[in-house]
């Protein structure tokens, strides 16, 4: 990790808010996920995996919920706190790792049949990531990616990808460190995906019961022969 990169400072972050992120999902204090927890989990399930490795995944809930289905699930996070309270909450393994570590490492115990971001992709280049994460994918594995839209992310700009900020000022007290993530249209997940040698087989709008727009989920799956 570059000392003043943009990745350090959206680790720096969540190690920072560790503690508020548990409470605010614990005490589901996003109303949104009412809707996007139960999409995604639908569609790694219609997947029909026997093994799930979820990127980024926090304080575990998704691990929670796919391990009480039988699933075999590791989830990986750069944050020891969430780690620690990820193992803390019971069900599933989990691991400290950063997406560095991932691409860095031999792939471990993959190949998995499912691999799982769920909002957990910030940075703006994410082509070695996605790299590492394809090979460790099976032949007929998929990789589920659950972000911001990318039309909710525009926050007033035109619709080009760019740097936003995010200050958590919706959650609540305890989030002490702001975060870049970087939004990026539709073109450019879709490039990104490819330039890895994945291509976007599903994608979904998940909408609240007003009909707004609360997320997009993309499911991705390797390209025979690259
Ligand atoms: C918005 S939270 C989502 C957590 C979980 N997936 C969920 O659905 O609640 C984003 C997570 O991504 C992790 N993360 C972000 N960048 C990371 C990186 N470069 N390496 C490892 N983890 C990272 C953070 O530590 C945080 O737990």
């Amino acid at each position: 990790m570059q000392p003043g990169s943009r990745d350090e400072e959206i680790q720096r972050s969540w190690e920072a808010n560790a503690d508020a992120w548990s409470t605010a999902i614990r005490e589901e204090r996003l109303p949104s996920r009412s809707v996007t927890s139960p999409a995604v989990l639908e569609m790694i399930l219609r997947c029909n995996p026997t093994s799930v490795l979820d990127v980024g995944c926090g304080e575990g809930w998704l691990i929670r919920a796919l391990t009480q289905r039988g699933i075999d699930a590791l989830g990986v996070d750069g944050s020891e706190e969430l780690i620690e309270r990820a193992r803390w909450a019971g069900h599933g393994r989990y691991r400290v790792a950063t997406y560095q570590d991932l691409i860095a490492e031999e792939p471990g115990e993959a190949p998995y049949d499912v691999i799982v971001c769920n909002f957990s992709l910030f940075d703006r280049d994410l082509a070695p990531l996605f790299r590492a994460l394809r090979s460790m994918l099976t032949d007929n594995g998929s990789l589920v990616i659950q972000t911001l839209h990318p039309y909710t992310s525009l926050q007033g700009e035109p619709y080009q990808s760019g740097w936003r900020l995010e200050t958590f000022a919706s959650l609540g007290a305890g989030f002490t460190e702001p975060m870049p993530w970087y939004a990026r249209t539709m073109e450019d997940w879709w490039l990104e995906l490819d330039e890895a040698g994945l291509r976007i087989a599903q994608l979904r709008e998940p909408r609240s019961p007003e009909g707004t727009l609360l997320s997009m989920i993309l499911v991705a799956t390797p390209v025979v022969g690259e």
